[in-house]
């Protein structure tokens, strides 16, 4: 069956394949932020699809860094159990669940405005002062801090008793950690400002947290933002050296993304239009680098599109597992297909009409008609 179709550890979990689901937020949970049927079916689907790992979307820890009401959840014990039916319907169809711990920083403004407060940053934030974002926000204290990394690890000890296999660290894109690390939006100049080490403390103090809530052995993962989307944020070279010292530290697995957006999606962790063989796997030098770098496992993202060209990214060596978000969006099967032998390249033309979709509130689903989709 060739590289793709075998097992993969991660810490103390095991595989059945290298491909992963990656992080996909659905705008599909109960008011409240509970896990629904229709989460259910979609992941049921998936993991009959034959996707090895899937990694949750969103999972907001505490209630200052949650986005959108119909995001998950996971910053009280009352949502544990509408959780462990996710995991089991997973593990009922033979696949694995991480769940992905997020704190949305100054990201969350909306919601925070509208409930008559500030969004909290590294920061503080006026309208209209940043290039990249429209909002505004208030720098954390040292208080507020704490409680963010505190709560990181009880939501992670509430995935395990869920069930779930793993958690993913939510580090890349636009979102806290990744607005502490870059030095475009981290202008403090305290313990956890200024010095690339003091960026990137939260991170660190995060992994102890979480590692605390879970035990020694259970998989810990990041999604890295290694490099924003545009000049002046943070660089590859400081990204390469946050996930050397994080790998170090003891996260189990990292995923390389991206950091902060840019101003459109070509400087965006979605990348459009990935519809020619040499548009694809677009963060694969990163990867890359990574690799050469690091001795835990390393998760490529990022227009994975043909199956020929995720073989040869493994047997390269530039990634051990394979994530996949849009096309498994358009096709929950399509894992399943190629592992029965069909040699087709994923029908998503990364129009990312998906994401232009959730942000209106509705429930995920790929809107691209069939007559328009590319299945060469
Ligand atoms: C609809 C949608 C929802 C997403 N939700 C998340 C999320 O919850 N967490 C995350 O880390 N990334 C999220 N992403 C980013 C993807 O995980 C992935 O990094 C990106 O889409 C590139 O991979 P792809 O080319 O396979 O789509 C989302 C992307 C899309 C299009």
């Amino acid at each position: 069956m060739g590289i793709l179709f075998t097992p993969f550890r991660i810490g103390g979990l095991t595989t059945k394949n290298r491909f992963v689901r990656s992080a996909t937020y659905d705008g599909g949970a109960e008011p409240g932020g509970f896990v629904s049927e229709w989460q259910i079916d979609l992941y049921t689907a998936l993991a009959r699809g034959e996707v090895g790992l899937i990694v949750s979307g969103i999972f907001n820890v505490d209630s200052e860094g949650k986005i959108s009401p119909s995001q998950n959840s996971i910053h009280r014990d009352h949502y544990i159990e509408a959780l462990s039916r996710l995991t089991q319907a997973v593990h009922k169809q033979g696949s694995k669940l991480a769940v992905q711990l997020f704190h949305a920083g100054r990201e969350a403004f909306r919601r925070q405005e509208a409930l008559g407060r500030h969004a909290l940053g590294p920061s503080d934030l006026e309208h209209g002062q940043d290039p990249y974002f429209e909002g505004a926000c208030r720098a954390m204290t040292d208080e507020e801090i704490e409680a963010v990394i505190e709560a990181f690890g009880k939501a992670a000890a509430r995935a395990k008793r869920a069930g779930a296999d793993a958690v993913q660290v939510h580090g890349a894109h636009a979102y806290l950690l990744s607005q502490f690390l870059s030095p475009q939006s981290n202008k403090r100049k305290d313990n956890w400002g200024g010095s690339f080490e003091n960026r990137l403390r939260l991170h660190k103090r995060i992994y102890e947290s979480v590692r605390k809530g879970v035990g020694q052995k259970y998989p810990v993962m990041i999604k890295l933002g290694v490099a924003d989307g545009f000049a002046g944020g943070l660089e590859l070279e400081e990204g390469l050296q946050a996930a050397v010292q994080l790998a170090d530290l003891g996260y189990d697995a990292i995923e390389v993304s991206q950091g902060l957006r840019g101003h459109d999606y070509t400087e965006a962790e979605c990348r459009p239009k990935i519809v020619r063989r040499v548009d694809e796997a677009y963060f694969r030098e990163w990867c890359r680098q990574v690799k050469e770098k690091v001795k835990v496992p390393v998760i490529m993202v990022g227009g994975l599109r043909s199956r020929y060209l995720m073989e040869e990214v493994l047997s390269t060596g530039h990634a051990d597992l394979l994530a996949l978000c849009r096309p498994l969006i358009r096709e929950p099967d399509l894992i399943a297909s190629w592992s029965a032998g069909k040699e087709r390249r994923a029908g998503c033309v990364s129009c990312n009409r998906c994401f232009d979709l959730i942000r209106t509130g509705a429930r995920l689903k790929c809107v691209l008609g069939e007559k328009d989709g590319a299945n060469p």
